[in-house]
């Protein structure tokens, strides 16, 4: 079947092929409203690398114009192109730029490469496409707790995310194995809770170590800086600081805050960590302290503070937990879980921002601004959205990109169960059974990238690409799915990724992993899956 005249990924809402092509030169000019410089320059810098052209701002209207329409609503727009000319018009600067992001598709996919090639006639096909985002959240959360990734690795990432018209970067910055945040108030937290020993290779509590440390941190500075690349890409970064469980690195460094007292390491192994937060008012002033300058870094709405898997075990024998459960008025020891993200929450909501926690935190009262990702299934997107919270859809069997993509014994360290492309694409982040006068809280969906088992940028890529392409086309794209559509403009995309140089799994292979004798991995059958998500979900209310 041919491809589509109009390729663009993800599918917009409505496009009409014209006639004719529209052709970019050496002369070819860029005029722009107020308002509008920085996509401006950001298509310059988008458009020269490839064609060696600089799409000079020189007369008004130049060849190419961007142009505000204020009967356009926040990120829509429409793409003219005719022969003579291109007009992208968006309802705002972020329109726009997504405007500008379908233009560089409608180009050969040579226009990714990063310096000049030569014999390519840059044309545009003419046309329409008038578009806009079906949800306002458009994310991806990428652990960089588990393996420290670089921050040009992040900044490459974030141009990967906004080519695919992803808005919304969740950084997993703290866990068990890793801190990655600079706090100035507590500088242990880089000089010991950043670094590792080792790391496990593969699953399961006897797989072997390899005897490297890891480590890393981005300071401030880099915070700022990647805060900053991210907005001029329209893509907001919710930072997240995971408590009271997932802390072992923290504990590392500052023992006094948890319950097992001195001689914990930052962790090694993966898996679900027994070791958390004492509940004295001075372990949660730390927190407050750590979001304080978090906050100030990151200007995001939302401030995550995780929530997620904190077991209760060692709370219910500690003697001085217990009384403390009892002081706070609490029913029940397990109960000091909820109060200490109610804590937290307070303070974030005292400071005008937003808690963003794993559906967790629906098992306490949290304030009603608090926002829930729905990572067990999509039991807590329902629950969450029939008690009034605002929704993030992350399933795991749809939204989990450390889950294995097949079978095969190909691919990297198999965790879980299969999880590919059309999966991804089936994905609905609206949960059934959901009034549709309450549909309006769920904000959207993202991918969870957990690396545990992704331990180099390039299985990063091998992992995210091309399922997160399926996973922006759930999150842009009209509701109504069309696989054989989206899979025909998926073979138009690669194109692009391999320009980009990203290293997508590719179908039919090579596959660049052998599996390591000696190192397993943890794969299941939907059934355990579906078994084990009933059992850890079974404190969710309705
Ligand atoms: C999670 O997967 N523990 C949120």
């Amino acid at each position: 079947m041919p491809l589509p005249a109009l390729s663009l990924l993800p599918r917009p809402v409505h496009q009409k092929p014209g006639g004719g092509r529209f052709t970019i030169t050496a002369a070819t000019t860029l005029s722009f409203a107020p308002g509008l410089e920085s996509v401006a320059a950001w298509l310059q810098g988008a458009v020269r690398p490839a064609t060696g052209f600089s799409l000079m701002a020189d007369g008004d209207p130049g060849d190419i114009s961007l142009l505000l329409d204020p009967g356009l609503g926040g990120e829509e727009y429409v793409l003219d192109a005719s022969p003579g000319r291109v007009e992208v018009r968006g309802g705002d600067a972020a329109g726009v730029f997504y405007g500008c992001q379908s233009l560089l598709q409608l180009l050969p996919p040579a226009i990714y490469r990063a310096a000049p090639v030569a014999g390519v006639r840059w044309e545009v096909p003419c046309g329409t496409v008038s578009d806009k985002p079906r949800f306002g959240w458009r994310g991806t959360m990428l652990d960089v707790a588990r393996q420290f990734l670089p921050k040009r690795e992040i900044l490459r990432f974030i141009d990967l995310m906004s080519a695919h018209k992803l808005n919304t970067l969740h950084l997993h910055l703290t866990d068990d194995q890793g801190w990655r945040v600079e706090i100035l108030r507590y500088p242990k937290l880089t000089e010991i809770s950043s670094w590792r020993l080792e790391t496990q290779l593969g699953a399961g509590a006897d797989a072997p170590l390899d005897g490297r440390p890891h480590g890393g941190f981005y300071t401030q500075d880099d915070l700022r800086e990647i805060v900053a690349y991210a907005a001029a890409r329209f893509i907001t970064v919710v930072p997240e600081i995971e408590s009271p469980g997932h802390v072992q690195a923290v504990l590392a460094a500052y023992p006094e805050l948890g319950v097992h007292g001195p001689g914990l390491e930052v962790d090694t192994r993966w898996g679900i960590n027994y070791n958390v937060l004492n509940a004295e008012e001075s372990t949660v002033n730390f927190f407050i302290n750590v979001l304080d300058e978090v906050m100030d870094i990151f200007p995001a709405n939302w401030i995550g503070i995780g929530g997620d898997e904190c077991p209760r075990d060692q709370w219910l024998a500690d003697p001085r937990s217990r009384e403390r459960a009892a002081e706070l008025g609490l029913a029940r020891v397990e109960d000091l879980q909820n109060w200490f993200i109610g804590r937290l929450d307070q303070h974030v909501s005292g400071r005008g921002r937003r808690i963003f926690g794993w559906d967790e935190i629906l098992e306490g009262e949290i304030s009603p601004t608090a926002t829930v990702a729905s990572w067990r299934g999509m039991t807590g997107a329902l629950t969450a959205a029939r008690r009034g919270h605002d929704v993030v859809s992350c399933p795991d069997h749809l939204a989990y990109f450390d889950y294995r993509q097949s079978e095969m014994a190909t691919e990297p360290i198999p965790v879980a169960i299969p999880l590919d492309v059309a999966g991804v694409y089936s994905f609905e982040p609206v949960p059934e059974g959901l009034d549709a006068g309450l549909a309006h809280h769920v904000l959207g969906g993202q991918a969870n990238i957990w690396t545990e088992y992704i331990d180099s940028p390039r299985t990063l890529d091998y992992m995210a690409f091309p399922r997160l392409c399926a996973m922006a086309e759930v999150l842009w794209g009209p509701a109504e799915k069309d696989l054989e559509s989206f899979l025909l403009r998926l073979q138009a995309h690669l194109p692009r990724l391999e320009a980009l140089g990203v290293e997508y799994r590719r179908e039919s292979g090579p596959f660049p992993w052998q599996q390591r004798p000696g190192i397993k991995g943890r794969p299941s059958t939907p059934e355990e899956r579906a078994a084990h998500i009933a059992e850890i979900t079974a404190n969710i209310r309705d």
